[in-house]
């Protein structure tokens, strides 16, 4: 319950700050809240898990909570072993489209997968020199079946840009190919996200190295402390901070882990945004993008 609410009052701070005045609150929204509430006169029944539906605003697309849900998740089924992969001989695009086919029909990702929902695997340029490394898909993904579609990916697309280079350009990955269940809500719908367990990661991660053999880029760049655990491991650091904005190695690739584009939905401040650019502007010397002065001196102003 204490989540939920949480949940509710950060998405109407949230809103608040980006200017919204009026929310107009859906029947199907209140029933939610109201079923909620109902609850908590119940026996608690297991973890806390269950994220408030994001309200619909007149006007203003819904955002989902950008903020992971941090409640312990339902204990999550025991998964089989990782997948061995094999690819065709043959070009990048042969070889990329087998690898979709294969996750898109693997038994446990399509299990994961609520009806109507999509597996998820990378997009972009096959070619592509830097591979950007989310945590996984959200509610926008599993739809469209592209990883950051939604404001985070929106986010992303932007500092891509930012550092001279059209999304197109790169190639965009997720640890993970299906979007990490919650209980879903009685009209079939998922709120909220929550980080995926290590076993989850472990089961994906074949289907990014994998990515990572075919696209061949030449460096790496793990969005947030997720991403950044299921690269170099669990309990291989302690904080993001600590580990952000230097380099790292994954699969003979030099990673730079930074932080995840929500971390700026969350924190808009310069101080914020120019960490990140920091970690970007490396990426861009070491891919040996051209650098502008304006470019260095991005988010600069307090
Ligand atoms: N966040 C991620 O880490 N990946 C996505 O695909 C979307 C949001």
């Amino acid at each position: 319950m204490r989540f939920a609410l949480t949940a509710l009052t950060d998405e109407l701070r949230r809103l608040k700050t980006a200017g919204v005045k009026t929310v107009a609150v859906s029947d199907a929204s209140i029933a939610a809240l109201r079923e909620t509430m109902a609850s908590r006169a119940q026996p608690a029944v297991g973890p806390e898990l269950k994220a408030v539906p994001p309200l619909p605003v007149a006007g203003v697309k819904p955002v989902l909570p950008t903020k992971p849900v941090t409640a312990k998740p339902s204990p999550v089924p025991t998964l089989p072993a990782p997948p061995t992969l094999t690819l065709p001989d043959g070009g990048k695009q042969i070889r990329w489209d087998a690898l979709l086919a294969l996750v898109q029909n693997d038994p446990v990702c399509r299990a994961h997968v609520r009806p109507g929902k999509k597996v998820v695997l990378g997009v972009g340029h096959l070619d592509a020199k830097i591979m950007f490394v989310g945590e996984a898909p959200g509610a926008e993904e599993e739809v469209q079946g592209e990883p950051f579609v939604g404001p985070a990916g929106q986010l992303l697309t932007k500092m891509i840009q930012g550092m001279g280079l059209k999304r197109s350009d790169v190639y965009i990955g997720n640890i993970m190919n299906w979007r990490p269940e919650l209980p879903t809500s009685a009209n079939g719908e998922q709120y909220g996200n929550r980080p995926p367990t290590e076993e989850e990661m472990c089961y994906c991660l074949p289907y990014l190295r994998a990515q990572i053999e075919v696209v061949a880029p030449a460096l790496l760049v793990a969005l947030g402390t997720t991403a950044a655990q299921g690269l170099l491991g669990f309990g291989s650091f302690k904080a993001l901070g600590d580990i952000r904005g230097r380099w790292a190695e994954f699969a003979g690739k030099p990673l730079m882990v930074t932080y995840h584009p929500s971390y700026i939905l969350r924190n808009q401040s310069n101080r914020s945004k120019r960490m990140i650019w920091e970690d970007l502007l490396k990426v861009m010397e070491l891919g040996a993008l051209p650098i502008s002065d304006r470019q260095r001196g991005f988010f600069l102003d307090k």
